[in-house]
């Protein structure tokens, strides 16, 4: 080894200890007589002195060659600090150098690779190597290290079986577009990258692995956001003889033991919650239940006054934020502004305050009496000081917009505490979605979901009304994960593919393979995915996951350190018999 510690670990006990480390130039201060350097590696920052009276001229010489981030190895002897850092675990010593070795110069960085940058998103990105020098980055990356070793560590103590699965698949639908991969050997014949193992993980059940699992990179090209991107990372998994009871035991497990062991925080009670119930008092499927907040549906209070807005709409329905009966007129109109906004679809909004003189002010007083607005508190459960806004329209955009403004004023009013953590399972999915543009029904998880045992009947005669045997892992407002009870019989895979506008042919080319493995004794099975990325983001108090992925893809898609995507040479083109139409 060129060194014999690193720049994080030296203590009191090592004074007047020989010691060399290795690591970047962080920092140089130069006082005429005393030069001091910041030495930088993955573990922290040692501070090295150079004693001008003492040290030998030609280690002077080379100190005052040095730059940021040039790579040196310094021998010299630990001492105790004079004046001590108590904001570093190495504050109390320093390195008295008597040599030093330049291993490598640098240029000057882009940026400072401090945990406060100067470099912007875009900078960085490009230079991620140097990113990643920085605490904040490499702390990311350190905590999903953290996360993949405890991953492994429950599941296989749980006797699940890591299998990997290929890359290089067969283009199915599964909701997002694939990202596709010709074959130089096949003309006119192409791969796709796996949106997910799905497939793969139900013939490993038909093959008897009963436990499988996966840390495995899935791909999707869909556009992206904060939470997406087109490749990233699921703990996927399948079991097999189990109830659905069994799988949400087992990875509530999962998400305990990974909460105890990375974060020692103790998740609470998983709550399960059926989607309709999700849908109808928080307008989402994914909640955030760390405040309560939930709809409360008024139209048989509100409607039939002479307010035609409320008398024509479907739903009239509000919520409560407490405390917030002294909102100005300005945060009135803000609010107001907010769910008009075109991305939140609302044509306005109503609110009442509940006055601490028990008196109600309203911006619908004209229709509406004070008796009528108590039964309005009344169902709300609203309080003198309360303030309540209600939205009113068709049901579905309603809630959908509702929900915008529950989430916004929990924001507003710090009800989401970031060192908090809600649980739930979301189940009872509808199984199919009517898609009005193709004019046919989607599988809201994927096509191999099988239905509720007892809607099983409904499949032929009313789809739509069917309810999945399926579930989705939601923390904090966040889809974290998200599976279910597969189909293993060949002819409800059949019947389910009819329901999804599929012909018989078409069926049969795309999953011909797994509905013959169906015919090979087929256990019950059933799984779960959950985004890995998603979850180290979580776990980090993040809303990005690009934070948690090395070297992740920017909002286009693009990776600007290598520069891709990028265009191929004709000589490859004419080899993989592509030919490219003007662009
Ligand atoms: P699903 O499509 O719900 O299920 O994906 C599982 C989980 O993966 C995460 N996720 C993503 N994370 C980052 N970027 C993306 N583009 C992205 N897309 C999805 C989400 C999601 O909950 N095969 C099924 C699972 C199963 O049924 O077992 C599947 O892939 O957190």
């Amino acid at each position: 080894m060129l060194r014999t510690h690193n720049c994080g670990e030296l203590r009191m006990d090592h004074a007047g200890q020989k010691i060399t480390l290795c690591g970047w130039v962080q920092k140089i201060r130069d006082k005429g007589g005393m030069i001091w350097i910041d030495l930088r590696d993955r573990y922290g920052i040692t501070q090295l002195v150079f004693d001008e009276s003492k040290t030998d001229t030609s280690v002077i010489g080379a100190v005052r060659e040095l730059g940021r981030e040039y790579v040196i190895k310094a021998e010299g002897t630990v001492l105790e600090r004079y004046a001590k850092n108590d904001k570093i675990p190495t504050g109390e010593i320093e390195i008295d150098v008597h040599e030093i070795e330049i291993l490598n110069p640098s240029i000057l960085p882009p940026f400072t690779i401090e945990d406060e940058t100067d470099g912007g998103d875009e900078l960085r990105m490009k230079y991620r190597y140097l990113d990643i020098r920085r605490n904040p980055v490499r702390k990311s990356l350190e905590l999903r290290h953290k996360m993949l070793q405890q991953t492994r560590q429950y599941l296989d103590a749980q006797n699940f079986m890591e299998i990997e699965t290929p890359f290089l698949i067969k283009s199915t639908p599964e909701g997002a577009r694939d990202f596709i991969v010709p074959s130089r050997v096949n003309p006119g014949e192409f791969y796709a990258l796996p949106q997910s193992p799905q497939t793969f993980k139900q013939l490993l059940m038909v093959s008897g692995i009963d436990r499988y699992f996966q840390i495995v990179k899935c791909f999707r090209d869909e556009d992206l956001r904060a939470d997406r991107q087109p490749e990233f990372t699921q703990i996927d998994c399948e079991m097999s003889f189990i109830t659905r009871d069994d799988i949400l035991n087992t990875f509530e497990g999962l998400v305990k033991y990974l909460f105890d062991r990375v974060l020692n925080y103790q998740l609470g009670e998983v709550e399960r919650m059926s989607y309709e119930h999700a849908m109808r008092y928080y307008g989402n499927d994914k909640p955030d239940t760390r405040f309560e907040m939930h709809f409360v549906e008024l139209n048989h209070v509100a409607q039939g006054k002479g307010f035609n807005v409320f008398d024509r709409s479907e739903l009239v329905v509000g919520i409560c934020a407490r405390g917030c009966a002294n909102f100005s007129r300005k945060q009135i109109d803000a609010l107001t502004d907010f769910v008009k906004k075109p991305q939140i679809g609302a044509k306005g909004l109503v609110y009442v305050k509940y006055n601490e003189d028990e008196t109600f002010k309203s911006s619908v007083d004209k229709f509406y009496a004070q008796e009528d607005l108590k039964l309005w508190a009344n169902e709300m459960n609203a309080a003198p000081g309360d303030l309540m806004l209600v939205l009113s329209g068709d049901a579905g955009p309603t809630r959908a917009a509702l929900s915008e403004l529950r989430l916004k004023m929990g924001a507003d009013l710090n009800l989401k505490d970031k060192d908090e953590f809600k649980a739930l399972w979301i189940l009872d999915f509808p199984l199919l979605e009517w898609d009005g543009e193709s004019s046919r029904y989607h599988a809201m998880h994927h096509p191999f979901t099988s239905p509720k045992p007892e809607d099983t009947g409904q499949l032929e005669s009313n789809p739509g009304k069917v309810k999945a045997n399926a579930y989705d892992l939601v923390i904090n407002g966040v889809e974290i994960g998200g599976g279910s009870i597969r189909i293993h019989d060949k002819k409800l895979q059949q019947k389910m593919f009819d329901a999804l506008g599929f012909t018989k042919e078409e069926a049969e080319k795309q999953f011909g393979f797994l509905m013959d493995a169906f015919e090979y004794g087929a256990p019950p099975h059933g799984g779960i995915a959950f985004g890995f990325d998603r979850l180290c983001a979580l776990f980090g108090g993040s809303d990005s996951i690009r934070d948690y992925i090395a070297f992740p893809k920017n909002n286009s898609g693009r990776d600007t350190m290598i520069d891709s995507p990028s265009t191929i040479s004709q000589e490859q083109l004419d080899e993989l018999g592509i030919s490219m139409k003007e662009m």
